[in-house]
Parts: C-alpha cells; structure tokens; sequence
C-alpha cells in the first residue's frame, strides 16, 4: 500500500502516448538517450563551484550509497524463476555487476573502495540518515517494480534507461571527482560503468527488448516506455534534490541571517521543549519553516559533514524539502517552528 502511495503518480505524470512500434520505441529512447549524450553536466558544474567542493562531491557519494552498496540486488530479484531465454540474458549482466564471483571487481565492493578513499563510511546504510526522499525513491523504486514479475515489462524499461545513461553520466562524475581531489581518489566505480553500461544498455535494447517486442508484439511496448520514462523522471527529480541541497550547505550562513530577520514577525506555529540528547532524525518539510531556538542550545544537522551549534535568540530558515535534524546539548531546550 505504501510503494501503491509513493509511485501511483507516476501514472498521472508519464503519458505513454501510443500507437507504439519497435521502430517509434527505438526513434524515442536514442533520442532522449542522445541528448543526455550531448548535454552539459550540470552535476559537474554543482559539485566543482560549490563553496566546499570536497563536501559536496562527498554528499553526492552518500546519495550514491543507498544504491551502489547494494547494487544490483533488485536485478537479482528478477533473475529468480523462468522468463525463458529473458531470465539467462538478464542473468549476464547481473554477473557482471557481481564481478563474475570475483568480490573485489563486484561493482559494490569498487563503490565501497571509492568511499573509503573519500575518508567516508562503506558500511551499508550507515548515512541512511542523509539519503534524499528522491534517492531513497530511485533504489525502491527498482525494488517496487521487480517484486513483482507481472512488471517485467516495465522494470526492463527502467533498467534501460539506468544502464544506458549510467555509461554517459559517469564519465562526468569521474571528471567531477578527479578534479576536485586532484586524482588522489579512485575514479574506478564511475571509470568501470562508463566502460561496461555501454555493454550494458546495448544488451538490454538488443538481447532483451527487441527479441521481447518480435516475440509478444507491440502491446508490451507500454510498459516498457513506462519503466524507462519512470526512471527517467525519478532521475531527474533526483539530481535536482541533490542539487538543491547542495546549495543549502553552502548557504545555511544566509539561511541563519535570514531567519534573525523574519523572527517575531508572525505567531509560531509550535513550541516544542526538549531534554539533553533527545534527537530529531533527518527529515524535510514540505514548506519553509522558520526555527527559532527560545532557550538552551541544539546542534543542527544538514549533512554528515555540516553541524552548526544554535543557541537562544539564534534560528535557521529550513526551505521545504531540504534534510535537517536536531540533537539538544543543554539540560532543557525550547524552540520554535513557524511555517512561512
Ligand atoms: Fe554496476
Ligand atoms: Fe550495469
Ligand atoms: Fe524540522
């Protein structure tokens, strides 16, 4: 019922206009795959011009972790029972995200490696904290889809359009890394996935959806636009979260000033007194909010990396949808949120 609630507007947003053909469904996907191919990298741009390129480049790691420390495993769901010839080609590019039983080419373990030299966490979900709604929704999204094998269709859509991009996005976030660290970080995980999703992406077009289109016909042609066209806006929905929160790290001073300002001009919405430790896990609001601490001290979290300490008579203007928690450290705390 909750993935039902969390995805069911995809199905308002994505319009699958028909009638469809092998040959509109491959003019459509090299089209869309084509101008991610020429376009700039605006992900490079964020993360190279941030004020902290280094935390940045390392928020973007912890929106990569939810993911790539489990690769695969939703693939793995579908290679389970009998989709005939469909199960045994899908099962060859799940080995390779496996590392063909090797652990250290296992594309988790690569990722993994690439955090610990980024002096970060490898263990899994250790940033759970920090992961974006929209990163959470693209790792499920996949595992919503492939518990289900009634979804086929749709999940090989999805897979798609990850596998084919993935070979043209990661050549620019290997080149943001490298620059930022000045090569003195491995590259492999993006380095690896620019070479094989080339192989990828051409495995899923010829070895599974054009033998899939010749054998069941045009009418599977929907779900498979649905999944790739999902997973599309999902993508895009989350790098302009990451994007966005990037730009609330480097701008919490601004978010501070701006709250000293607004403080006393409208009647709060809430006054919340809170005890020494008491925690308030990382979450987002769906509007502004001005926090305003009355009496006592907090510290304010934004990212693993971004702790500020607020006192009485100091507050923060939160935008909707950006992470934040608190932790008390004074005996007694009282704050206030006021929607603005
Ligand atoms: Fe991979
Ligand atoms: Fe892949
Ligand atoms: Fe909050």
């Amino acid at each position: 019922m909750l993935e039902h609630y969390l995805y069911n507007w995809l199905k308002e947003e994505v319009h699958i206009n028909g009638p469809w053909c092998l040959e509109s469904f491959i003019a459509h996907t090299d089209k869309v795959l084509d101008d991610v191919a020429h376009s700039e990298s605006k992900l490079h741009e964020v993360l190279t011009t941030s004020r902290q390129p280094e935390r940045a480049a390392r928020f973007f790691m912890t929106q990569c972790a939810g993911d790539f420390l489990s690769e695969a495993s939703a693939m793995a769901r579908n290679v389970l029972g009998n989709s005939g010839v469909y199960t045994s080609e899908l099962f060859k590019i799940l080995i390779d995200e496996y590392g063909y039983g090797v652990d250290k080419k296992k594309h988790s373990t690569i990722f993994e490696d690439m955090l610990q030299d980024m002096g970060m966490s490898h263990h899994v979900h250790h940033y759970w904290q920090f992961y974006t709604p929209a990163s959470l929704s693209l790792t499920n999204y996949f595992h919503y889809v492939s518990a289900n094998h009634g979804e086929l269709f749709r999940y090989i859509g999805a897979m798609y359009y990850t596998e084919a991009t993935l070979a043209l996005t990661t050549k620019h976030q290997s080149r943001a890394i490298k620059t930022i660290f000045n090569g003195a970080v491995s590259t492999d995980y993006f380095d690896e996935h620019a070479h094989i999703d080339v192989h990828h992406g051409r495995m899923a077009l010829q070895r599974l959806i054009m033998p899939m289109i010749k054998q069941f016909g045009p009418q599977i042609i929907p779900d498979l636009i649905r999944g790739f066209e999902e997973f599309r806006l999902l993508q895009d929905i989350a790098d302009e979260e990451l994007y966005a929160h990037i730009q609330w790290h480097d701008e919490l001073d601004q978010h501070r000033a701006q709250a000293a300002a607004l403080q006393g001009q409208k009647p709060v919405d809430l006054r919340i007194t809170e005890t020494e430790l008491e925690l308030s896990v990382l979450h987002t609001h769906p509007n502004d909010e001005l926090f305003w601490v009355e009496s006592g001290e907090l510290e304010f979290v934004a990212s693993p990396e971004l702790t500020v300490r607020l006192k009485a008579g100091e507050g923060v203007v939160i935008p909707k949808g950006m992470l934040h928690g608190t932790r008390i450290c004074s005996p007694s705390c009282t704050y206030t949120v006021t929607a603005i």
